[in-house]
């Protein structure tokens, strides 16, 4: 620690701390607009002058060094201060009570308080440009645009689109986009991160344009109107007397405007947000202090709630009669489950019964969903869709170093040396995991090798970019552990202290040489012997993966290959090291977690082992049983034998989302009895005998778990839409219309008891989940969590993880003279798997109209596709119409089609084979043939679609270019820059 002095008062702070910092931690007060803690200094506002030791520095640029004095509210500092403030000013109209940024948070207004401004010595001058209204969820007005670059520093260094500039050598400098395009047009992916962080109202949400304030709704001519007014007055009365007004009508908006966290319904990352509302309309998302995400977003969770308010919201029970459904009330709708499944349970025994829960749902709701099927009906029959995608992955796991969840946080990532990404489009199906590999990779030296089908985007950052055969990870990933071995380059110290297994996994690796390897995968030996080299030479390594792994039949191995190379070169157990697989729905990790599996009870305990049945069975006062249930696609078998005749089925739109999508509706269209708990009437909805309408995220409260582990609450946003309930009250309600005598008030008592039973949990309660605080499991009593799992030991008996022997089959369903196609799948960026949620924002529609094909330039070539052109394709299990693209993100016979679609879903063509171990169908091993259609329509993305701009990477906001300008002096006499940004 050091000492320094701040306007006379002695202070502790850290070597190197930024004296901004200490400043503010301290309880001073220093102006600054540009500087903001997760962006870093921008240095461009030059607000935050402070004399240091008689110098005048900017404080958010200057680190601290012992015995510095430092006075903020000196004659000299002060004068700097507003000098700068000033030029502010002269770039933004303050026009705050009429202003929809006035809600207490308006750096600008804020500043202009602070500093006590009452006249603008330097007048406004309005820029010559239009206000740009050309993005669906944001705009940008140059004339209230300060030009303090957070913006482009949010957009640059921590999202890293590289979307955004400042044109300083211009006279009259913006924020550009692709340096001159309209916004629609350019490459923004919509994350708003820049609107997130400006701290003014030149970047605002469009919903809250017009909504935020009692007055800012009014015509722009009476808003002019008004502006006029005010600068009228201003000469006469100061701003202090004006700012008052304003003060005013921000305090009757606090009264009106909710501001609720919640945590993000859509994918596993975990990032969480005040949601601010105005009775149900949605102002806008402000992320901030989440845990996993801080200020980041993608357009999804920022912009993409346009399903809660949708007019199509299921809002009444539905019951199927003579084919059609009619309306019923819940009181009929709830008596009829529950007497059906009464009788199936009597008559055919409870094995006749199924039910899946939702990895959408919270952790209480799965909790609920397998307590149903154990306590009350008497099945393990029980899933959730981490069959279709994570269980392989947990495999994995489980079997070489015990837990079934990321070894570590989105923080060790961040600090890999080496980041290598298998089968994984991380930017999009992951946003804000990537943008923290982007930028270490970007601005930290970050390595990163990047193995995919596809030439996506962390592919072409990649330093090494590697494309395999289809269903060959194994093979290489297995020949470089055998290399890393041979010769040398392993690491025998950890292996000997914190591995069992190595013989008979050594013996395993014999067929994986470097030439088999590059013979089956088609990489190139060398470039398999940089990779190790790569990996060897790294000090600490992470490994990312996702369907393009899981999605194969070997999906099991092929995790466990990676779990084996990172134990051969000792990458666990150290901060910024280990295996990371990316975990798909928002809470696809807590719904396996809280036991919404056929063969294991809440954390992981084996529904076998009489002394977990019996701590259960304590707990739930019934008997369990003990034979493992059904997987999911183990139920679509059992119904096609007749052996399973009803489903209870939430939030999955298994219909189109399970693999040989015919095959299952088929199934279902066989069921006595469908249950099916939805916001919308999906696809799967189709096929039920009872509709139940249950409530979004934002609609309930509860917990839901992270990729990386983290437990967060949600918070209810907003009252559910009359009619539906939040779905664990319904879970009650069947149970308890069946005699289950539940009287859960509230999820918190769900999540008691999840603790009291469950040893991984024994520490999770509200209080230790309240607003932004979290915690990563496994969770001791005494609340203590693992953000870094296995520093001590694996989660083995002995504590050492299992090297796991290996052998490579081959894949499924591969191409040949009849379908000489392979077809990949996977999520875009803009929507949600099917995009049942998506598809319902206006703004994600205009940009992500349909689904399409991938088709590489050379096979459009060869075929004479264009994109736009229809095409049929055709698998040995259905087939599909849709219009292709034509790109070379995919390469020869390689195509590929998003799953963003329910009229022509890619699981019509996708096959029942599985992966043996989970079951989890090889969606990624389909092969199809091609019909060209002689119809061609427009491009299946527009030209407002982010793919086709051109982004404008620099290193931030580049504040050196507005020090050069011949007009630019720093403000105060005598500034010396005692550290500047690097
Ligand atoms: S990508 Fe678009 S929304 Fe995201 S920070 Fe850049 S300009 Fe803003
Ligand atoms: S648009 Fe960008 S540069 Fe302009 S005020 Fe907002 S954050 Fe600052
Ligand atoms: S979809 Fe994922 S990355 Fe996007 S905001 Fe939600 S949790 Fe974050
Ligand atoms: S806060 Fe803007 S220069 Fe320091």
């Amino acid at each position: 620690m050091v000492n320094v002095a701040i306007d006379g008062g002695v202070q502790e702070a850290q070597p190197d701390e930024l004296l901004i910092d200490v400043i503010n931690r301290t309880g001073g007060s220093v102006p600054h607009v540009c500087y903001h803690p997760q962006l870093g200094p921008v240095q461009t506002c030059d607000t935050c002058m402070v004399e240091v030791n008689g110098r005048l520095v900017r404080a958010c640029a200057t680190a601290v060094a012992d015995g510095m004095k430092i006075s903020i509210k000196s004659a000299k500092a002060s004068a700097a201060q507003v000098e700068a403030f000033d030029r502010i000013l002269s770039n933004h109209l303050l026009y705050c009570t009429v202003c929809d940024n006035n809600n207490g948070n308006c750096t600008v207004h804020n500043t202009t308080k602070l500093l006590a401004i009452e006249h603008q010595r330097i007048p406004f001058r309005s820029k010559p440009y239009e206000v740009d209204n050309t993005n669906p969820f944001y705009r940008y007005d140059p004339d209230q645009c300060i030009l303090c670059g957070r913006c482009v520093e949010a957009c640059q260094n921590v999202e890293v689109n590289e979307t955004l500039s400042i044109n300083w050598e211009d006279p009259n400098p913006r924020v550009l986009w692709d340096g001159g395009s309209t916004i629609g047009e350019s490459s923004c992916v919509s994350c708003g991160h820049c609107v997130t962080v400006c701290p003014c109202n030149a970047l605002m949400e469009k919903t809250m344009l017009g909504h935020a304030g009692f007055l800012t709704s009014l015509k722009k001519s009476a808003l002019s109107g008004m502006i006029d007014v005010v600068k009228g007055v201003e000469p006469e009365t100061g701003y202090g007397a004006i700012l008052q007004v304003s003060e005013a009508e921000e305090a009757m908006r606090e009264h009106r405007i909710r501001r609720t966290k919640t945590v993000c319904t859509y994918c596993g990352v975990g990032c969480s947000f005040d949601v601010w509302t105005k009775d149900r309309h949605i102002l806008k998302v402000a992320p901030e202090h989440g845990p996993a995400n801080g200020i980041s977003t993608c357009v999804k969770g920022k912009f993409g709630w346009g399903h809660i308010n949708s007019e199509d919201r299921l809002t009444t029970p539905l019951i199927r009669e003579g084919g059609k459904f009619r309306q019923a009330s819940w009181d009929e709708a709830l008596d009829l489950v529950a007497r059906k499944l009464s009788e199936l349970k009597a008559n055919d025994g409870p094995d006749s019964i199924a039910f899946i829960s939702s990895s959408k749902c919270t952790n209480e709701e799965s909790y609920l969903m397998q307590k149903l099927a154990r306590a009350v009906i008497g099945t393990n029959n029980v899933d959730n869709c981490s069959r279709y995608c994570q269980s392989p992955a947990t495999m994995g796991l489980f079997r070489t170093v015990g837990y079934g969840g990321d070894s570590g946080s989105i923080t060790d990532m961040e600090k890999a040396d080496l980041v290598v990404i298998i089968g994984s489009n991380t930017a999009e199906s992951h946003p804000v995991i990537a943008t923290r590999v982007k930028s270490s990779h970007k601005l930290d030296g970050q390595k990163l090798i990047v193995s995919d089908l596809r030439e996506h985007e962390m592919a072409k950052r990649a330093d090494l970019f590697l494309h395999p055969k289809p269903g060959t990870d194994l093979v290489w990933l297995s020949a470089i552990s055998r290399y890393l071995l041979d010769n040398g380059l392993a690491n025998t110290k950890f292996l000997d202290q914190w591995t069992n297994g190595l013989a008979e996994y050594r013996k395993s690796l014999e067929p994986f040489t470097m030439e088999a390897a590059a013979r089956i995968s088609g990489v190139p030996e060398e470039t398999l012997k940089t990779v190790a080299r790569m990996i060897s030479e790294a000090k600490a390594v992470c490994v990312l993966w996702a369907m393009g792994v899981t999605q194969h039949s070997q999906g099991s191995d092929t995790s466990t290959a990676i779990s084996n190379l990172l134990l051969i070169t000792g990458n666990y157990m150290r901060p910024g090291t280990g295996a990371y697989p990316l975990r798909g729905h928002n809470n696809v990790q807590g719904a396996s977690d809280h036991g919404a599996m056929p063969n294991m009870l809440p954390g992981y305990q084996s529904v076998n082992d009489p002394e977990v049945r019996q701590r259960f069975e304590g707990g739930w006062k019934v008997k369990l049983p003990s034979a493992k249930g059904l997987d999911n696609h183990q139920m679509v078998e059992a119904i096609h034998r007749g052996n399973l005749k009803a489903m209870y089925l939430i939030g999955e739109e298994m219909s189109i989302v399970d693999s040989n999508a015919n095959y299952v509706a088929d199934a279902f269209a066989k069921l006595d009895c469908f249950v099916v708990q939805d916001i919308f009437f999906s696809n799967t909805c189709r096929y039920a005998d009872v509709v139940l309408p249950g409530a979004p995220s934002l609609e309930k409260e509860g917990t839901f778990t992270s990729t990386e582990r983290r437990i967060q609450r949600l918070y209810q946003v907003l009252e559910p839409l009359e009619g539906c309930r939040p779905d664990w009250k319904i879970t009650q309600d069947i149970a308890n219309h069946m005699g289950a005598g539940w009287h859960y008030e509230h999820p918190s008592e769900i999540m008691d008891e999840i603790a009291s039973i469950t040893p991984m949990f024994a520490g999770v309660n509200y209080e230790r989940l309240a607003g932004y605080k979290s915690l990563q499991w496994p969770v001791a009593a005494d609340g203590t969590d693992e953000p870094l799992l296995y520093t001590k030991r694996f989660a083995f008996p002995d504590g050492k993880a299992r090297l796991f022997p290996l052998s490579w089959i081959g894949v499924t369903d591969a191409p040949d003279s009849d379908f000489d196609l392979h077809l990949n799948n996977g999520r875009l960026l803009e929507h949600f798997h099917e995009g049942n949620l998506t598809y319902r924002t206006d703004g994600i529609k205009e940009k992500t109209p349909d689904t399409f094909v991938e088709v590489s330039p050379e096979l459009a070539e060869e075929r004479g596709i264009q994109s736009g052109t229809w095409v049929q394709l055709v698998s040995r299990y259905g087939k599909v119409r849709v219009r292709a693209l034509v790109t070379d993100r995919v390469q020869g016979r390689e195509l590929y089609m998003p799953m963003n679609s329910v009229e022509s879903p890619v699981n019509r063509l996708t096959s029942s084979h599985t992966d043996p171990v989970t079951n989890t169908p090889a969606y990624k091993e389909t092969s199809v043939h091609m019909n060209v259609l002689a119809e061609v329509g427009e491009s299946p993305l527009p030209r407002i679609n982010s793919r086709f701009g051109h982004p404008t990477p620099q290193n931030g906001v580049e504040v050196e270019r507005k020090w050069k300008r011949p007009d630019y002096a720093p403000p105060g006499n005598g500034l010396v820059q005692l550290q500047t940004k690097s």
